[in-house]
């Protein structure tokens, strides 16, 4: 009895937990907004917390990590029972049918940047474009043309994110692969896992597949002119996970998508990028997201992912709270100070033929 109590507290402290830090982020996302674009009109917004009440709760955070891996056995069983199910391949894929989008900017060429183009990256650069928003003659180096820059603002407002989102999707169309997927500069990718994982589908198919970062649909305003609005719910894969789009549903988002529209779009519903694709993809074109818990962002207590499951999933990333490191927990062949992020590490494991990785691994 006693014991069911302890497990029934710690599943409702964990998803109050977790929508707190959800709704905290999306307030600090539309803050951000209004301090960069001197914007405080923001009718876009998924809650009516007040925000500095939140912002001053800052220990939630540190305590939402705690709390979350309490409640984690709880919350991930369903899940995995979703993502193990799958393995007959519907189309022989390779890793140079997809589209890798990473989205930077050029402030964290240096920092983030060259720790991707030294691990994954450096196994997938036929299919990885980076999108940016300056000149780097460094980064031609390494990667030639699929460096991008998009010309779009630095700054981190919903217009720049959105800019660039809509030269990622025209260079994708512009690609002809089969696959469209996203991810950040915060982002381990593993190809292998990601190739097989969209061979169970077609790329005809209409496939919308990521993780979503809230536990309901999401609430927005859609301004149809006229001064009418309409409110619309919808799902979307939050963009710090990385998610990917297939061919024949990027073709239909066209109208929406395309050229200048997707800025259009985005300022439509007036929400960042990755959740004007899923207004796009569900509320526009009526085709569900595909969740998979293989994709993973610095939002989530990344502690969760167990050793032996690092070579499972498909995006990895890190992230900081108050100065404490949420990173996977990986004891690899380089240590935390010299590999903060676990990336190296986590490189090491899944391709310890790689020349800079130590040649004994034992962990
Ligand atoms: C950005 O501007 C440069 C110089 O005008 C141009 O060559 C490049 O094509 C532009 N990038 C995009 C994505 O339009
Ligand atoms: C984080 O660390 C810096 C430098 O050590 C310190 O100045 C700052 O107060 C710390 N912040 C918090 C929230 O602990």
């Amino acid at each position: 009895m006693f014991k069911n109590n302890g497990k029934k507290t710690a599943i409702s402290i964990a998803s109050t937990a977790c929508l707190c830090l959800l709704l905290v982020v999306l307030i600090f996302q539309n803050h951000r907004f209004e301090l960069t674009e001197g914007n405080t009109e923001t009718d876009a917004t998924v809650v009516s917390a007040p925000v500095d009440d939140v912002l001053d709760n800052k220990k939630g955070f540190s305590a939402y990590i705690t709390k979350l891996t309490r409640g984690r056995r709880e919350v991930e069983k369903p899940s995995r029972a979703a993502d193990t199910r799958r393995d007959s391949p519907a189309e022989d894929i390779t890793a140079s049918d997809i589209f890798i989008a990473v989205k930077t900017t050029k402030k964290f060429h240096q920092s983030r940047l060259n720790l991707l183009l030294d691990t994954w990256i450096s196994r997938n650069m036929q299919q990885t474009y980076i999108f940016t928003d300056g000149e780097d003659e460094e980064l031609k180096k390494r990667i030639g043309s699929h460096a991008i820059n998009t010309n779009c603002s630095a700054a981190h407002s919903r217009q720049a994110l959105s800019c660039k989102m809509a030269v990622e999707y025209d260079k994708f169309i512009e690609s002809n692969k089969k696959w469209f997927c996203h991810v950040d500069d915060d982002n381990y990718v593993n190809v292998r896992t990601l190739v097989k994982h969209l061979s169970q589908y077609t790329h005809t198919q209409d496939m919308y597949i990521g993780k979503p970062s809230l536990d309901r649909p999401i609430e927005a305003t859609e301004r149809l002119g006229d001064n009418k609005m309409k409110p619309v719910n919808f799902w979307f894969a939050t963009g710090g996970a990385g998610f990917c789009v297939s061919h024949g549903l990027a073709l239909k988002m066209s109208p929406w998508a395309s050229g200048g529209h997707f800025i259009n779009t985005a300022e439509k519903i007036r929400l960042p990028d990755d959740c004007t694709i899923g207004y796009i993809i569900e509320s526009v074109l009526g085709v569900p997201l595909t969740r998979s818990n293989l994709f993973h962002s610095h939002l989530e207590n990344l502690q969760q992912v167990s050793r032996p499951d690092i070579h499972k999933q498909i995006t990895l990333s890190y992230g900081m709270f108050e100065n404490k490191s949420n990173i996977i927990n990986l004891k690899g062949v380089f240590s935390v100070e010299d590999d903060p992020s676990r990336f190296k590490s986590v490189h090491c494991l899944l391709h310890p033929d790689t020349p800079w990785c130590p040649p004994l691994v034992a962990f």
